[in-house]
């Protein structure tokens, strides 16, 4: 298998900031995605539909017509979201979702969600309309280990949020581990996952190889081996309920190399390409299509898209390091060699 010719993919969770670090990022989705959910944690988050909407417009002029990029937005939920919020955001054809960061999770949840019993209204309320609930699935509780905050999220909360809300639909974000895999399995049509390319490609080992590294550190952080293993199976089984989100979260050098360095991984430079990268693991390309191309949009009940992109076994270096403001922005796998490239753009 040297060429893959698929429907353009779609980035199901994407981090794009707000000027001037949109700008430097946007294209490189672009170049290789037809559409992505974009993450509301800016500072101020997106709560309102007003605010998604003036967000969604700076997204469009950052692009400055140059693609058919299409954001699709979504709501940063706290603990004072309303019912009527919620009602507005499912009549909106821009908006596709409503995000739960417990409150201190990752990057900009301090205004998130302190208590999930306060929001049972708002959970009734995207049950009744439809309206897709992302979630961040770490318990934020400071007893718990760092590594076993999804499996905690799961047990002590995802559970209970699916039996109260059997017909709530969810997309449990960025899983990384197999109990998390297990999950979305035992789950049953309102419930799905993305992977990112990072989980499916590193393990927590990569975070201390020959030192600290700062660029491997994101939130939920990396995992065992067996971990990333249960990952890669899921991805390339071609099970529906799993599709690409790469979780791509831009932080300058500087803030990420530094004595407490911001969580997050840029991998939408490459991210197909990553992708492809972790599908050769295993040999195995029959599900790669569905998996960034066509399960997400299924499980969005979007359309696929018309275009196609194509991928070639071709060996490239990812670049040591890309513009940024302040500094610049080291990408995932930077200096490295990857062995696809995507080569066209139907
Ligand atoms: O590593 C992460 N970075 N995880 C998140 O959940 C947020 C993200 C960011 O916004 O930087
Ligand atoms: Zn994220």
């Amino acid at each position: 298998m040297n060429k893959l010719t698929i429907i353009k993919p779609d980035d199901w969770h994407l981090h794009l900031r707000d000027s001037p670090y949109l700008e430097a990022v946007v294209r490189d989705s672009a170049r290789q995605f037809g559409r992505a959910i974009i993450m509301p944690n800016l500072n101020p988050p997106v709560r309102s539909c007003a605010d998604a909407m003036a967000y969604r417009k700076r997204i469009m002029a950052a692009l400055a017509d140059e693609s058919d990029f299409e954001p699709l937005m979504t709501l940063y939920l706290t603990d004072n979201t309303s019912v009527e919020d919620i009602r507005a955001a499912s009549k909106s054809t821009s908006i596709h979702g409503a995000k739960l960061y417990p409150a201190g999770a990752t990057t900009n949840s301090d205004a998130g969600v302190t208590d999930l019993a306060k929001l049972a209204p708002v959970f009734e309320a995207m049950q009744d309309s439809g309206l897709m609930l992302q979630v961040h699935g770490e318990s934020t509780a400071s007893d718990v280990d760092v590594f076993d905050r999804e499996k905690v999220f799961i047990d002590k909360s995802l559970q209970r949020i699916r039996a109260d809300y059997p017909e709530l639909r969810i997309v449990f974000e960025h899983i990384t581990t197999k109990e998390a895999v297990d999950f979305v399995r035992a789950g049953d049509v309102n419930l799905a996952a993305t992977i990112t390319p990072h989980h499916l490609l590193i393990n927590r080992n990569a975070i201390f190889q020959g030192g600290i590294r700062p660029h491997h550190y994101c939130l939920p952080i990396v995992k065992r081996e067996h971990h990333r293993r249960a990952l890669v199976e899921a991805a390339v089984s071609g099970e529906t309920r799993f599709f690409s989100g790469t979780d791509s979260a831009p932080h300058s050098r500087v803030a990420k190399q530094s004595a407490c360095g911001c969580a997050g991984i840029y991998s939408a430079h490459s991210a197909l390409e990553l992708y492809a990268e972790a599908f050769d693991e295993l040999g195995d390309f029959t599900h790669f299509e569905s998996f960034v191309s066509l399960n997400g949009a299924h499980f969005y009940r979007l359309p696929p898209n018309r275009d196609s992109v194509t991928l070639q076994r071709l060996q490239w270096t990812v670049p040591d390091s890309l513009p940024y403001p302040e500094s610049c922005l080291i990408p995932f796998r930077a200096g490295e060699t990857l062995n696809w490239k995507l080569i066209h753009d139907d």
